[in-house]
């Protein structure tokens, strides 16, 4: 029996990821000290690493005293449940502390301070930052200015998204163990992307990681979107370099029983709010789903994607939020050079 024939429970896809805790290779100490701009920026063993030290902690493995003494601020200038909230806790579950900004309006940048000041404020009180920022140059901008402390880029415009990104291919991982082992024939994937990756930092990244590690796991990508350029040039690029076979199409219903992974993300930036863009295209129980699919979603959902899916096996995108505590967790050990913090069980 495979994790993804295992079955559900209240409608949630129970998937033990004991199985993914393999070795921890010594690259996961070469993230120490690491800023985190891109979906880019590990190597696959980098990324399987974090997935392995991810799944021990959600299989009760703890490190509960690991980052004693040292102070993750999440700085967060744009609204956030998931990603500000799952930081916190996975800092809290290492024994760091705490520091955060909600929003803008509680920070003096509401007063017109620069973002090149805030960055030095942020040297002199945390240890690890997590930003998250609606201008796409957010991070070159602020580093620009000399900040030096490690960065988490927890979304920054319509560029990336990277720990999502991180969070979304742990829980395909979980769904289907094979992608770790560079899937081949039948066991590849036909993904389909709702909505248009140029202007949603998500599907960006999950496209990124995907092409860069996963590309010989993937059979086809098909992007449904009404925009008439979904793509960007680097994401384009990457997925021809990778050899990916990918088309675009504003078709939805009739191209929806091929999908294995079905991914869905309607909100993008507009000015700086993020908008639903592409309501037109919703997924529920309605939808021709090819049995076995997975339906993810970064979350907040709105009417594109139906509460009927929850209690079915369908239902990936609350693994995606659910897991993402644990690879966030990961991420902070190797940012804090602790491979070391799990003693045996790493
Ligand atoms: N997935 C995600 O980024 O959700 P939040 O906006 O709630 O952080």
């Amino acid at each position: 029996m495979t994790l993804a024939e295992l079955p559900t429970a209240v409608g949630r896809r129970v998937t033990d990821p004991r199985p993914l805790a393999k070795d921890v290779s010594a690259e996961f100490d070469q993230m120490s000290g690491r800023t985190v701009v891109s979906a880019l920026d590990m190597t696959t063993r980098e990324l399987f690493d974090l997935f392995s030290v991810a799944a021990r902690l959600q299989s009760g493995v703890t490190a509960t005293d690991a980052l004693h003494g040292t102070i993750v601020l999440t700085a967060f200038f744009e609204p956030s449940t998931r990603t500000r909230l799952s930081f916190e806790s996975a800092a809290h579950r290492l024994g760091a502390s705490v520091i955060s900004i909600p929003d803008a309006e509680h920070t003096s940048v509401d007063k017109g301070e620069s973002l090149a000041d805030t960055g030095i404020m942020f040297d002199a009180y945390a240890d690890i930052v997590v930003l998250r920022h609606f201008a796409d140059s957010v991070i070159e901008d602020i580093r620009a200015h000399g900040m030096t402390t490690p960065l988490i880029n927890g979304g920054n415009g319509r560029r990336e998204h990277p720990t999502q990104a991180i969070a979304d291919w742990y829980a395909l991982v979980k769904w289907r163990p094979q992608l770790a082992e560079r899937c081949t024939g039948g066991d590849r994937l036909s993904l389909g992307i709702l909505g248009a990756p140029r202007r949603m930092r998500s599907l960006r990244s999950f496209l990124l990681m995907g092409a860069r590690h996963f590309c010989t796991s993937v059979r086809d990508i098909t992007i449904i979107s009404d925009d008439p350029q979904p793509l960007d040039d680097e994401v384009a690029a990457l997925l021809d370099q990778q050899r990916i076979e990918y088309r675009c199409t504003t078709e939805f219903a009739a191209n929806a029983p091929e999908f294995d992974v079905i991914y869905q993300n309607s909100l993008g930036l507009e000015g700086h709010k993020y908008r639903e863009l592409e309501p037109k295209y919703r997924v529920d129980s309605s939808t021709a789903l090819k049995p076995g699919a997975v339906v993810m979603h970064p979350l907040a959902r709105h009417d594109e994607l139906g509460t009927d899916l929850d209690d079915t096996p369908h239902n990936l995108y609350f693994d995606q939020a659910a897991g993402a505590v644990f690879v966030r967790q990961a991420l902070l050990l190797a940012i804090s050079g602790r491979r070391d913090a799990l003693g045996n069980e790493i």
